[in-house]
């Protein structure tokens, strides 16, 4: 678990958090300033960092406005720097703390389903560079991470979405009896009275944190968070200029790795059945042509965590178990869209 991983059941219960910290900053972007930020209450002023929203902001340009704000109200290592926002805000957020003056102490707040199950955890921070995703980061777990289920009622739906993609992960790859759960929740509801989401994102949180407490640097175990991100990765770069969010990708590229499981009869036809039935219920069909099905293999040839041998994908053995570095062929690419392209 985070040093202290923490639910909270009100604006006010969090504010008092917040203030109870002798020297604190806030860093968040426009839109948490208009939907969450402006829920909280201090007792005295904290001075707040807002970086413009959006991927394409994660970058050395707000790194650098970030860096200046700390300096302009003195942090040091009595101060708590406040990441609140989405995985973009946590992990500069992380970043921009872990390395000013050789690393101060930082609280995630996020403010995403993504970041609340996935991204403010296990401490990778890091930001684009040039045109390379995460290229430049650390990790560094933060000291805390405060959760108020509440901030995702202004959330965009296909952000909540986004998130529930990594959370079916975490049962694919981890746990038979989540996945099963997470199966049988009424989105539409869920997403509204949002407070019943808080068991399933504590399971989301355990699950991977025993993953990265095994293996923090990534260098083995780690990669099994990568399930349905070899295809996905493929496809979000593939469709770079749709209006999307990171899991419909990963939605499409579990559809296609659990289909190679299926292939080398590591998963049984029963089994891909409820995973396919399951994703095609929530999330809808990637617009792939059959013309596409060369560059998306050839993206996926070029993409950063290939071994030279060829492609490196994890696979599940059943339900719940996960797979890493199985290599796979170009054909087996391929016959996996093909089936994505006409059956999914
Ligand atoms: N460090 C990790 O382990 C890790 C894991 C997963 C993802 N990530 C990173 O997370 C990023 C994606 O995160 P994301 O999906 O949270 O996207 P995001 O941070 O871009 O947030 C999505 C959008 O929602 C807005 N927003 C956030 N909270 C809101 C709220 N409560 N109400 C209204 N609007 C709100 C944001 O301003 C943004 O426009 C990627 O950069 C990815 O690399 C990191
Ligand atoms: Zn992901």
């Amino acid at each position: 678990m985070d040093r202290e991983f923490l639910f909270f059941n009100s604006a006010s219960e969090l504010s008092k958090t917040i203030s109870s910290f002798e020297h604190s900053i806030i860093i968040c972007d426009e839109n948490i300033r208009h939907h969450c930020l402006q829920h909280l209450e201090f007792d005295h002023n904290i001075p707040v960092i807002c970086i413009s929203s959006g991927e394409k902001n994660k970058s050395l340009q707000s790194l650098e406005q970030i860096w200046d704000g700390l300096i302009r109200f003195k942090a040091g290592r009595h101060t708590m720097v406040f990441s609140m926002g989405g995985g973009v805000i946590t992990d500069i957020g992380g970043l921009a703390a872990s390395t000013f003056k050789r690393g101060i102490p930082f609280t995630h707040i996020p403010t995403t389903l993504m970041g609340m199950v996935d991204a403010s955890h296990g401490g990778k921070t890091g930001i684009n560079y040039k045109n390379y995703k995460n290229y430049i980061g650390t990790f560094v777990k933060p000291s805390n991470v405060y959760i108020l289920p509440e901030f995702l009622k202004t959330l965009e739906p296909i952000h909540l979405y986004s998130g529930f993609a990594e959370m079916l992960k975490h049962g694919l790859i981890a746990d038979v009896y989540y996945f099963n759960s997470l199966k049988q929740l009424d989105l539409k509801e869920v997403f509204v009275e949002t407070e019943r989401l808080v068991p399933f994102i504590e399971q989301s949180v355990k699950l991977k944190n025993i993953i990265v407490n095994k293996d923090l640097q990534d260098y083995g175990l780690r990669q099994i968070l990568n399930f349905g991100h070899t295809f996905g990765h493929a496809f979000e770069s593939f469709f770079i200029n749709e209006h999307s969010a990171h899991g419909y990708f990963i939605a499409a590229g579990i559809v296609c790795e659990s289909y190679v499981s299926l292939k080398r009869q590591m998963l049984s036809e029963d089994m891909f059945g409820e995973i396919l039935e399951t994703l095609r219920k929530h999330y809808k069909k990637l617009a792939i042509k059959p013309m596409d099905v060369q560059i998306i293999t050839e993206l996926m040839v070029m993409d950063k965590k290939n071994l030279q041998s060829g492609i490196s994908c994890v696979l599940i053995n059943g339900i719940g178990n996960a797979i890493y570095g199985n290599i796979i062929s170009e054909d087996e690419v391929k016959e996996a869209l093909n089936f994505y392209l006409s059956h999914a």
